[in-house]
């Protein structure tokens, strides 16, 4: 009996010892990784469980000397990680509003300050779209009086406030009224529609970057690097041999050479890339592709995904390559010493993706457009690839760039109007494209089913108080 109980003791001491090293050893750590997934109350959300095993991304170490727990959790993190987009998304509540005396007794309704309030972790069956864990007709606790003084707004029910086209809680930049009232009567299909033109070379971090060409006798390679004719070519047929960016530039190797004077190395890390393409790898570390990189850890591969994937390299999938494990570095697009920019923007995303959006694509207008494009019948800039719609080209101060975070502009996706659909859509088409139910899966290969109301509705408000104002001009002489 005694030397059952010293037996139990003894392993219940071991497992406790190496449940507390789990928790202590860093996430990248791969035996701690299995131990902390036991500590996990629970699945965290689609936007975070890429980096769920990474505990002290949101709670306090020093606050969980014994385990991770609810009041441990720092809000500072959430608004390190999302407090800039946040700002850029010109939040539409943000916790200013409510330290204004006026606001300040709807926090006994909702403490809107906390962002733990609406968004948990950890609680699956809770939790909606965007990681949002409240029930949705929350709005009304605070809005009860908009059904009166908005004519337009009467008998609407507490829960549609923010069904697609009407409103967002934070991001509302595409659904301000005045934004709204600006777009109306423009056309579905804009007559001539493009996206900006990329400025890579303005857009490069090294701006006293010299664009000298470089012939193949010039590639710097040491000797016993093994090269093949079809990787010389490929660098030197493309923009990186034309803009004097020489083999030793990303791999080492050359004493003189800058930036790097290291030996030479067959990887090249996504810093090395950082140096002269900043903007394109700081934006990337902060969508569903880069995260991992950007938390420290493996990059992120196919087989970890919750979405649909290509998973092997037989069968169907053979037709885009099949992709398992394939991993989201910045080869994974930018495949070889091509840096193929029209491969990346459709192609390699079906190498991996094999959701049915993904997979409607080929059979949408706007892949006509861009195989139009491609094979140069179409105008440039005319088509609309993947990337068109999920690594947009923005403007930034030094000129167009390609946003490599797919995510800032997916969800809520009325985003992705303002950037992308606006270049040759109507706001109101934009919108309702969006707002439709089968939009999604049908990759926007159809018209939409119905049309949003939102547009007219703040053009019919703006008119009249417009006809109000004049009214009483005409009164008062
Ligand atoms: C993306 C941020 C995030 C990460 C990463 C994260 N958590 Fe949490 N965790 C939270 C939030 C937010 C809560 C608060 C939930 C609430 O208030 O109900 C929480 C609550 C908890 C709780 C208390 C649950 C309860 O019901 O009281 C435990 C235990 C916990 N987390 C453990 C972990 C462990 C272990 C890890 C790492 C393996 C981890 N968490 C990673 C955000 C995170
Ligand atoms: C009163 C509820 C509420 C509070 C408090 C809240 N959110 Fe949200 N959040 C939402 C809703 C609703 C959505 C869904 C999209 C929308 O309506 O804007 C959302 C979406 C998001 C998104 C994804 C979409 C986007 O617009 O980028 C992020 C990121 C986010 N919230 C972060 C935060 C952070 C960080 C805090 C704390 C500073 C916070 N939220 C506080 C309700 C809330
Ligand atoms: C280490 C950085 C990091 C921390 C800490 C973090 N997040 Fe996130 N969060 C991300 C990334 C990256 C994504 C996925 C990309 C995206 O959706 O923008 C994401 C996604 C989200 C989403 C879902 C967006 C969607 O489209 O589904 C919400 C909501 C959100 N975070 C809120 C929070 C809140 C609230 C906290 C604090 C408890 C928090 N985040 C902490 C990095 C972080
Ligand atoms: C905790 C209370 C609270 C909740 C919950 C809340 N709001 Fe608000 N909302 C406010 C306050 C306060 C303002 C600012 C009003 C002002 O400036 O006069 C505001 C402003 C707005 C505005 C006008 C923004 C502008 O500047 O024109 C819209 C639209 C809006 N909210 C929609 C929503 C929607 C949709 C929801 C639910 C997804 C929601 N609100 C939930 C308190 C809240
Ligand atoms: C998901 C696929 C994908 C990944 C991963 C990816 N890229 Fe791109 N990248 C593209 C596409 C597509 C384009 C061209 C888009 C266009 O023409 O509008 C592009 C364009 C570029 C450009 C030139 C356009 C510009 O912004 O001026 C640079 C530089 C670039 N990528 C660098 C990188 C770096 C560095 C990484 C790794 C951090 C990376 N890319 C990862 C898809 C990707
Ligand atoms: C713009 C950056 C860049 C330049 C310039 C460049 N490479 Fe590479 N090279 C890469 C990347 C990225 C990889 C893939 C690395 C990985 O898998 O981690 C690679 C891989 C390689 C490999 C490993 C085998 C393979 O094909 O994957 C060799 C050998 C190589 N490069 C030789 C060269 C030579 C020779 C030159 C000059 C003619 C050159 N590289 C110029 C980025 C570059
Ligand atoms: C030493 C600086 C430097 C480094 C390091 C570098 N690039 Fe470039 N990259 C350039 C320049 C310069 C251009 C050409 C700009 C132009 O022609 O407008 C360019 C162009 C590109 C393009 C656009 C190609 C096209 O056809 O438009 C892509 C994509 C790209 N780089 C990706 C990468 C990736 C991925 C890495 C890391 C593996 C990398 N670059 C490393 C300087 C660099
Ligand atoms: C090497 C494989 C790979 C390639 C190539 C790739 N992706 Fe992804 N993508 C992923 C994985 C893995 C995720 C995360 C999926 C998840 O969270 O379930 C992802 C996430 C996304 C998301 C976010 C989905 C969400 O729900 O938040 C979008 C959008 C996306 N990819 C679009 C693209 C586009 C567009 C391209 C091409 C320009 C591309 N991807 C290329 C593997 C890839
Ligand atoms: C016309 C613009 C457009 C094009 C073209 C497009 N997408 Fe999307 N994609 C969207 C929108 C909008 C969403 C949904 C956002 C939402 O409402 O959740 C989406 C969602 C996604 C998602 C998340 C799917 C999910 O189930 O949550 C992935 C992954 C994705 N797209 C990849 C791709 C790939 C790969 C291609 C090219 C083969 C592509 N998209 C082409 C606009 C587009
Ligand atoms: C570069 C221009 C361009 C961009 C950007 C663009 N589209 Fe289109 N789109 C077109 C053209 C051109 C057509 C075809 C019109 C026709 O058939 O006459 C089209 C067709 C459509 C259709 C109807 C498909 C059909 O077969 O009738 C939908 C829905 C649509 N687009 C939605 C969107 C949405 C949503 C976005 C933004 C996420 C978007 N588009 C971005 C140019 C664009």
């Amino acid at each position: 009996m005694r030397t059952k109980w010293i037996a139990w003791a003894v392993v219940n001491v071991a497992v406790l010892a190496t449940f507390t090293i789990g928790l202590i050893a860093p996430a990248s750590n791969l035996p701690s990784e299995s131990l902390k997934r036991a500590w996990l109350p629970g699945e965290t959300t689609h936007g975070h469980y890429q980096i769920e095993l990474d505990c002290d991304a949101c709670h306090d170490p020093s606050g969980n000397s014994s385990e991770p727990s609810a009041s441990d959790v720092m809000q500072d993190a959430c608004i390190s990680c999302h407090g800039e987009q946040l700002e850029l998304a010109n939040d539409t509540h943000p916790s200013k509003k409510f330290r204004d005396p006026v606001h300040a007794d709807l926090l006994n309704i909702i403490n809107a300050q906390d962002c733990l309030t609406c968004h948990r972790e950890h609680v699956p069956d809770q939790t909606l779209n965007m990681g949002l864990t409240l029930p949705s007709d929350y709005c009304w606790h605070c809005h009860q009086d908009i059904g009166e003084s908005r004519p337009s707004h009467v008998g609407m029910t507490h829960d549609t406030c923010a069904t697609a086209g009407c409103h967002n809680y934070h991001d509302n930049r595409a659904l301000y009224e005045k934004f709204l009232a600006d777009h109306h009567g423009a056309s579905d299909h804009i007559e001539g529609g493009r996206v900006p033109h990329r400025q890579t070379r303005e857009t490069l971090s090294r701006s006293d970057w010299e664009m000298v060409a470089l012939s193949l006798e010039q590639s710097d390679a040491p000797e016993p690097v093994e090269t093949t004719p079809e990787l010389l070519q490929d660098w030197q047929e493309t923009a990186h041999a034309a803009a004097g960016v020489n083999c030793s530039m990303c791999h080492g190797g050359s004493e003189s050479k800058t930036p790097t004077a290291t030996p030479w190395n067959d990887h090249v890390a996504m810093e090395t890339c950082q140096e002269c393409h900043a903007k394109q790898v700081d934006t990337f570390v902060t969508g569903k592709h880069g995260m991992r990189l950007g938390a420290g850890m493996s990059p992120m591969n196919t087989a970890m995904a919750r979405l649909p994937m290509h998973t092997s390299s037989g069968g169907q999938d053979a037709v885009h390559g099949g992709a398992a494990h394939a991993e989201l570095t910045c080869n994974a697009c930018h495949a070889g010493h091509r840096f193929d920019t029209k491969y990346a923007a459709a192609e390699a995303c079906l190498n991996c993706h094999a959701d049915d959006h993904s997979l409607a694509y080929a059979d949408t207008a706007h892949a006509a457009l861009w195989a139009a494009e491609l094979d140069g019948s179409g105008e440039v800039n005319s088509g609309v690839s993947c990337a068109t719609c999920h690594l947009p080209r923005l403007e930034s101060g030094e000129g167009v760039f390609v946003n490599h975070d797919q995510n800032a502009s997916l969800r809520p996706n009325e985003t992705m109007a303002r950037e992308v659909c606006l270049n040759c859509h109507s706001l109101e088409y934009s919108l309702s494209a969006l707002a439709d139910p089968q939009g999604k899966t049908q990759c926007y290969g159809n018209p939409p089913t119905q049309r949003t109301k939102s547009v007219e509705m703040a053009h019919e408000w703006f008119e009249q108080q417009e006809a109000k104002r004049r009214a009483r001009q005409k009164r008062s002489p």
